[in-house]
C-alpha cells in the first residue's frame, strides 16, 4: 500500500481525473476527502470508493470560494485527523481564443482553475507541514508548457498553475513537496478535441496513437504523491502520449 495511513484531498474529484485519482488512491490505503461543486458525482465517486472497501467522504466546495476551501480543509482534518496531500484538480472554462473571451469568462476561469492553487495551498500548508512530507500536487497541462490556439483564458491558468507550483516547493520545502502533473488529452468529459474529423486527425498526429486514459494520469498522481516520489518537487510530468515532444 504506497499511500497507507495518508489523508488526501483531492477537488474535482467528482469526475474524470479527478474520480480516477481518489479510486487508485484509496485502493493504495489513502482516506480520501472528495471535494466538488458537483454533489451526486462527488457521492458516487465515494460510493465507487467504498465498494472497492476503500475509504472516503465527499465535501460540497466551491473552489472559487475562500469561505469552502477552509471549510474543506478543516473538514479533512476533522474527518481523518490531520492531511498529507492536497491535490489541486478542479477547473472550468469556456474554451475561446483570446479576442472572443468575455471578462466573465476570464475571471471565472482564473477563479477555479488557478486561484484556489495558492489559496488551498494557503490554507492547507500549516496542516502539511506538521507532517514533515506534506505533499500538493497541482493538476497542470500541457497548456501550462505549449501554445494551443483556442483557450487563451485556460492556458493563462495553466501557465500559472505550473509557475505557482515552482514558487510554491520553494517557498514550503523541505517540509512539504510540491508537484505537477501536464496532461494531454486524456479522455474525460473536459476532452474538447472538436468534431468526429478533428478528433481523428488528433488521435493520428500523436505518436502513441490514441487518446489517454484518466486511470493512466490517476497512476503517475499515485507515485508523485507518494514517498516514492521524495526527492521531487518543483517540477511537473507531462504525460500526453508524446504530443509536446514533436
Ligand atoms: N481531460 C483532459 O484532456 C485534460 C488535459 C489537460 C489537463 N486536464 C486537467 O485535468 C483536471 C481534471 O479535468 P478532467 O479532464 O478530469 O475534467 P472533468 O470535467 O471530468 O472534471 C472536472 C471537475 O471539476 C469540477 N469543478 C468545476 N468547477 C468547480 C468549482 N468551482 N469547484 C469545485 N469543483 C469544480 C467539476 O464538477 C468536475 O467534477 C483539470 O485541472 C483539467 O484542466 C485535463
Amino acid at each position: 500500500m504506497r499511500l497507507a495511513g495518508k489523508v488526501a484531498i483531492i477537488t474535482g474529484a467528482a469526475s474524470g481525473i479527478g474520480r480516477a485519482t481518489a479510486v487508485r488512491f484509496a485502493q493504495e490505503g489513502a482516506r480520501v476527502v472528495v471535494a466538488d461543486i458537483n454533489v451526486a458525482g462527488g457521492q458516487a465517486t465515494v460510493e465507487q470508493v467504498t465498494r472497492q472497501g476503500g475509504q472516503a467522504v465527499f465535501i460540497e466546495t466551491d473552489v472559487a470560494r475562500e469561505a469552502d476551501l477552509a471549510r474543506m480543509v478543516e473538514f479533512a482534518v476533522a474527518t481523518y485527523a490531520g492531511l498529507d496531500i492536497l491535490h489541486n484538480n478542479a477547473y472550468w472554462t469556456e474554451a475561446r481564443p483570446a479576442l472572443e473571451t468575455s471578462l466573465e469568462n476570464w475571471q471565472h476561469t482564473l477563479d477555479v482553475t488557478l486561484r484556489p492553487v495558492w489559496l488551498a495551498a494557503k490554507i492547507a500548508a500549516p496542516h502539511l507541514r506538521t507532517r514533515g512530507t506534506g505533499v500538493i500536487l497541482n493538476t497542470a497541462s500541457i497548456h501550462s508548457v505549449v501554445g494551443v490556439p483556442g483557450y487563451a483564458a485556460y492556458q493563462a491558468a495553466k501557465g500559472g498553475v505550473m509557475s505557482l507550483t515552482r514558487a510554491l516547493a520553494l517557498e514550503l520545502a523541505p517540509e512539504i513537496r510540491v508537484v505537477a502533473i501536464l496532461p494531454g488529452a486524456i479522455d474525460t468529459p473536459a476532452a474538447t478535441i472538436g468534431d468526429a474529423a478533428a478528433h481523428e486527425k488528433f488521435i493520428a498526429s500523436l505518436p502513441l496513437k490514441r487518446i489517454g486514459r484518466p486511470e493512466e494520469v490517476a497512476s503517475l498522481a499515485l507515485f508523485l504523491a507518494s514517498d516514492e516520489a521524495a526527492y521531487i518537487t518543483g517540477t511537473g510530468v507531462v504525460i500526453d502520449g508524446g504530443f509536446t515532444t514533436q
